[in-house]
């Protein structure tokens, strides 16, 4: 539906927009020194420690860690998508989305958009003059209120309802077919329509904007199929839209976390037992596009299945999927109800509460990997240490790199009985990263991965760029770094050469284009973190040096020789003299050749 915003456009969004003016429109402001400070909006908080900077464009939490650029501001307060927060700010800027950030390009999509909205309020109408449908619902035990906040509905008992009411034309007829909500019969002597759904209470499933797009549908009692569900359309994606999503940001409770169940009924009797951050997938397992969907909103999710041999199978396939994008700062927890149950029966059974505390005892995916991978090996057999590789190798290689997989291997080291870098050379050695399934790169190049312990000079110079976006945009981007491929200091280029492209820096601007990516975190952190010096001059020469050792560190060729032996054949121009005598001073070299 949406393609890729290109990130001169977000440059600019994130430069236009004020984010002490949008916050301060939500959050009372108190001004202190160059910053702003308030009780934090994401946590419970007596005194404040919540702060807005105006310069960095940026705020941050010292209590709960909240922190974020304009855009992401709005994603977690107002629980909007990357798309509606870019869409909201671009017009409060007076900026015109670019059209990969359109809605659906098609003209038609708003007529297919409002036809499904015309029938959710026709199965909604049927449902309230039907007694035998009303009385399933009642059974259920669904409340009228929830049942209209889901605009549950019900289609009749009929073949030809929805066909007569809507598809008068023949236009009509190939919109209904469009948005699957009729089928063409295909018997011999038959022609023409039917309706998919007959008799059945239907569950309209929304996307984040609210829009009708498809239908789940449930039989009455008993019958098979037991679900039906829409059809993918233009407007219907199962592995992209998660069933109660729209309803859970609605019920704008501050969700701190997500809970992933299996089924509407469950979504629907949940958010009525007041739990209203659940939602389900649409009868698949959850995919990588769910995820990072979610993980937009919230950094916690707790998967929740039906403690049966066929949920603890989809618990390790979600496992799976869950893997590429684990990493510091999300939470994923697994949650096993008792057998014979699920989350609609037990909450019926022993109430929100106690349901809630059965979720606080879920297992981190730490936890429920190791858990796993120990119960399947023995490793009091020689055998055993074989098998463990063979098993946990690709679910390691499924990961991206950082303190989260580091971490992990730590802890399955340590339940394992075996020197923590043992076991990860063996993971490191078994697995090349072919990445068969790892996530794809979100937006755009693949860059290089920031090792945690390379050199303090390296996060310095990280640091300089993002504090002082302006003053490192001026400062000249020397040749020779181009040529230095170290891993951190990749992630140095691509900080120098967008501050420097930027029509209006920011340290938000520098940030925003990594939100997707693994460096986020420890980029955000650093930006968050003291200045290492105050005043923009200063952060320009420090700069200037740091990148100079840096290539007298790792540099093809010393930088120094190269400059002295240029000085000798062809002269140096002004900038060259000015790098050449400040690493020569930085150094205390002689200060020239005989
Ligand atoms: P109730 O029996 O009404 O409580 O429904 P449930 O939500 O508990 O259903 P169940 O646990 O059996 O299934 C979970 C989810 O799987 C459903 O919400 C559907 O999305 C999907 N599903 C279940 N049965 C079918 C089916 O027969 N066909 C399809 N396409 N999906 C199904
Ligand atoms: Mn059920």
């Amino acid at each position: 539906m949406t393609g890729r915003i290109p990130d001169s456009f977000l440059d600019e969004l994130v430069a236009r927009s004020d984010i002490v003016e949008i916050i301060s429109a939500r959050v009372p402001l108190k001004k202190a020194g160059r910053e702003y400070k308030a009780c934090c909006p994401f946590h419970n908080e007596k005194s404040p420690s919540f702060s807005v900077s105006g310069d960095k464009q940026f705020y941050h939490c010292f209590g709960c860690g909240a922190h974020g650029t304009v855009i992401g501001f709005l994603m977690q307060y107002e629980k909007m998508e990357f798309l509606d927060a870019v869409a909201d700010l671009a017009q409060r800027a007076g900026l015109e989305l670019p059209r990969e950030a359109q809605a659906p390009r098609d003209p038609g999509s708003a007529d297919l958009h409002d036809l499904m909205l015309r029938a959710a309020r026709f199965f909604e109408q049927n449902l309230a003059d039907n007694a035998r449908a009303q009385a399933y619902v009642q059974r259920r035990g669904i409340d009228p209120k929830i049942s209209a906040q889901f605009s549950l509905g019900y289609a009749p008992d009929a073949w030809e309802t929805l066909l007569k009411r809507f598809g008068g034309q023949e236009e009509d007829q190939r919109r209904l077919l469009q948005v699957g909500l009729i089928l063409e019969r295909s018997g011999e002597r038959s022609s023409g329509y039917y309706d998919r759904f007959r008799d059945r209470l239907m569950f309209p499933i929304r996307d984040s904007r609210g829009r009708v797009i498809g239908f789940g549908g449930r039989v009455i009692d008993q019958g098979e199929p037991k679900y039906m569900n829409s059809p993918e359309t233009a407007l219907f994606h199962k592995g992209r839209e998660l069933y109660g999503l729209y309803e859970a940001r609605q019920a704008r409770g501050d969700f701190k976390r997500l809970l992933i169940v299996e089924g509407y009924m469950d979504v629907v009797r949940l958010h009525q037992a007041g739990i209203t951050y659940a939602v389900a997938t649409l009868g698949t397992a959850t995919t990588q596009e769910h995820l990072n969907k979610i993980f937009r909103i919230t950094s916690e999710v707790v998967f929740c299945f039906d403690g049966d041999r066929a949920g603890r199978q989809a618990a390790w396939r979600a496992l799976e999927n869950a893997l590429p994008l684990a990493r510091d700062g999300r939470e994923l927890k697994f949650m096993f109800l008792p057998e014979g149950h699920d989350p609609d029966s037990l909450v019926a059974l022993e109430g929100a509460e106690t349901f809630e505390n059965r979720m606080k005892e879920s297992l981190p995916l730490s936890e429920y990997l190791v858990q796993q991978l120990i119960a399947d090996v023995d490793l009091d057999h020689i055998d055993g240490r074989a098998k463990l590789k063979a098993l946990a190798g690709p679910l390691f290689a499924r990961m991206p790199e950082g303190i989260y997989r580091e971490m992990l291997a730590d802890r399955l080291a340590l339940r394992v009985g075996m020197p923590a870098n043992k076991l990860k050379e063996f993971f490191d050695a078994g697995e090349p990263k072919r990445g068969a399934t790892s996530a794809p790169e979100p937006r755009g190049r693949q860059r290089g991965r920031m090792s945690a312990g390379r050199g303090n000079l390296l996060t310095q110079a990280i640091t300089l760029v993002l504090h002082h976006p302006k003053a490192a945009a001026a400062v000249p981007y020397p040749e020779a770094l181009a040529r230095v491929d170290k891993p951190g200091v990749t992630v140095l280029k691509e900080l120098l050469a967008q501050a420097a492209a930027a029509a209006n820096p920011s340290t938000a601007v520098l940030l925003e284009r990594w939100r997707d990516l693994p460096e986020y975190g420890r980029l955000a952190e650093i930006a968050m973190g003291e200045p290492l010096v105050a005043d923009p001059e200063a952060a320009t020469k420090e700069l200037r040096m740091a990148i100079e050792k840096l290539l007298d560190e790792y540099g093809p060729g010393r930088r120094t020789d190269e400059l002295l032996r240029k000085a000798e054949e062809t002269g140096l121009n002004y900038d060259e003299k000015a790098e050449l005598s400040l690493l020569l001073k930085s150094k205390g070299r002689p200060q020239a050749r005989p």
